[in-house]
């Protein structure tokens, strides 16, 4: 068991969109076998967004929405990559997507530099503390100075590069990777690089044949760069790359697969893999006997072919078995995981056994929640869950009386699904809820999904509200609030009170003119 934990390297890739996340998402698959599809970029064209997303409306709009979990093998480990919407209404789904990660990948375009979703999701990985590998992207087009990159790394996002491989030249003169540590150099040819046996001669720096291929200008450009590098540059400490304190770079081409490997065997031999979690009974090892993980994800018709539900677990502790029977903490019940699946591009398969690090998807039938512990004792609590107060309000009706059960149902899953906050107006019933979200596109995806996956057309009317506060039960005050221009009291999905504030400015002034405590979230039961 403990060398199967130990051969997992699960990791999210995160990026602005158009980075090349789902390019390199493709070609690291390519390596494990999984698609055939992958570096035929003809092929990508028609069936762009195939292997990690599935919705139309990504499509539609070129965004990855949904978060997935693809898994494959190479070299002896078991990969599991977590798929990260780039988009920054998506937010919530990442952040909590991150939680199920042991390390992260961030993908920079070498023109644009560190972009603002990068920036965003690059501080959910460091208040994590995980590890975080840089692969700057697209050398095969004009760009920054690297070195200037490096420095914008440091900068903006606050912590040391250390460069492990270094460009010659980009664009039309983009000659190939240097490898700090080992002085070889990958030469680089157009096109699917891991196919092409017309590639120029690559070896090390001191070679003939590689330096006259380079050409004298770019070599003394680099001789230049790895001086400055190894003199001014940081000091590789794996310790703190461990720590997030240091971020290993690598240069690349995913479209052309080049500095993929390179990248990708650096990558496996320096990120960690499961660690210790903390738990309310201390920190709880990997490697232990005893299953345990937790729901990040739960996500309903994820396919249009399997209508159903599907559950995502990180095993934090130990050895799943098919058929297995684990406590649901929340409801101490017990609960047979019984059809685990592994996503593995758009395919299914069940699986016999997953280990800690692993990412299962099992079949819910609601009784699951985001942030849901499974394990084979009662009582095991994992740090909680993110949570996100929703910034955006409406108020969602169905256009056809008779599609009412459809709509209700489709409220609820997507509810469960964590994808939108459900609230009820007092004086209105179920048909006519008040939807909060975090980011304006979730309304949009919201409306889609409703018609898609539930055919149901519905009505949405924003409300000018900005923030929701929940309070205590108490008639008097909550006879204020109704009262009030300013704000709107509802109840949240376990029956809390809360109330919708216009703006941070007029909550404080409430608050304080009524004596009323807002709480940011709903206070635990
Ligand atoms: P994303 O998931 O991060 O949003 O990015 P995606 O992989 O879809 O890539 C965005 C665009 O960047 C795509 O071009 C893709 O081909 C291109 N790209 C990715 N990696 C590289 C690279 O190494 N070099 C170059 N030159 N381009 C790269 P597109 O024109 O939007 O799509 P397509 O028509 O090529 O599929």
């Amino acid at each position: 068991m403990k060398e199967e934990i130990q051969s997992r390297k699960t990791f999210a890739i995160i990026s602005h969109p158009d980075a090349g996340k789902t390019t390199l998402t493709e070609k690291l698959l390519l390596f494990g076998g999984a698609i055939h599809l992958a570096g035929n970029v003809k092929a990508r064209k028609t069936q762009r967004y195939a292997t990690s997303d599935w919705m139309e409306l990504e499509r539609q709009r070129g965004i990855s929405i949904t978060s997935s979990a693809m898994q494959f093998n190479y070299k002896g480990y078991v990969i599991n990559i977590l798929d990260t919407p780039g988009h920054q209404d998506f937010s919530e789904d990442t952040y909590r997507t991150l939680t199920a990660a042991d390390s992260a990948v961030m993908l920079i375009d070498v023109a644009k530099g560190v972009e603002a979703q990068t920036i965003k999701l690059f501080e959910v990985c460091k208040k994590r503390g995980i590890p975080i590998f840089t692969f700057i992207n697209k050398l095969d087009r004009e760009g920054k100075n690297p070195i200037d990159l490096m420095d914008e790394v440091e900068k903006v996002l606050g912590i040391e590069a250390y460069a492990m491989n270094w460009p010659i030249g980009m664009g039309s003169d983009f000659k190939g990777i240097y490898d700090r540590k080992t002085g070889f150099v990958d030469r680089y040819a157009g096109g699917n690089h891991y196919e092409n046996s017309k590639a120029p001669q690559s070896g090390l720096l001191e070679d003939a044949e590689v330096q006259a291929g380079i050409g004298e200008e770019l070599l003394h450009h680099l001789r230049e760069d790895i001086e400055l590098l190894d003199m001014a540059g940081n000091e590789f400490d794996l310790e703190r790359v461990k720590k997030g304190e240091v971020t290993p770079v690598f240069f690349g081409s995913a479209l052309n697969n080049f500095g993929v490997p390179n990248f990708l065997d650096s990558f496996l031999k320096l990120a960690p893999g499961p660690e210790p979690r903390n738990s309310n009974q201390g920190e709880l090892d990997p490697v232990s006997p005893q299953f345990s993980g937790f729901v990040f994800k739960i996500q309903a018709n994820m396919n249009a072919m399997h209508r159903d539900r599907i559950a995502f677990i990180r095993i934090c502790t130990g050895k799943y078995e098919r058929g297995m029977n684990v406590i649901h903490t929340r409801s101490h019940r017990k609960l047979r995981l019984a059809q685990p699946t592994q996503l593995f591009a758009q395919e299914r398969t069940i699986i016999d056994e997953a280990y800690a690090g692993d990412i299962i998807g099992v079949h819910d039938n609601g009784i699951l929640r985001i942030g849901d512990v499974l394990a084979e004792k009662d009582g095991l609590e994992f740090e909680a869950m993110p949570f996100f107060s929703p910034e955006n309000f409406a108020r969602i009706s169905i256009k056809n009386a008779l599609k009412r059960k459809q709509f209700i149902k489709g409220i609820q899953e997507l509810q469960e699904e964590g994808a939108i906050h459900v609230f009820r107006d007092l004086n209105i019933g179920v048909e006519a809820p008040v939807i909060g979200v975090v980011g304006q596109l979730q309304f949009e995806v919201l409306e889609y999904r409703l018609r898609d996956e539930y055919g149901v057309n519905v009505e949405i009317n924003h409300l000018p509200y900005e923030i929701v506060r929940w309070i205590s039960k108490d008639e008097q005050k909550i006879q204020i609030l109704k009262e009030s221009s300013m704000s709107m009291v509802v109840l949240d999905q376990d029956e809390n009170y809360a109330v919708l504030l216009l703006d941070k400015w007029k909550a404080n002034w409430m608050s304080e003119r009524y004596s009323i405590e807002f709480l940011t979230q709903p206070a635990l039961p």
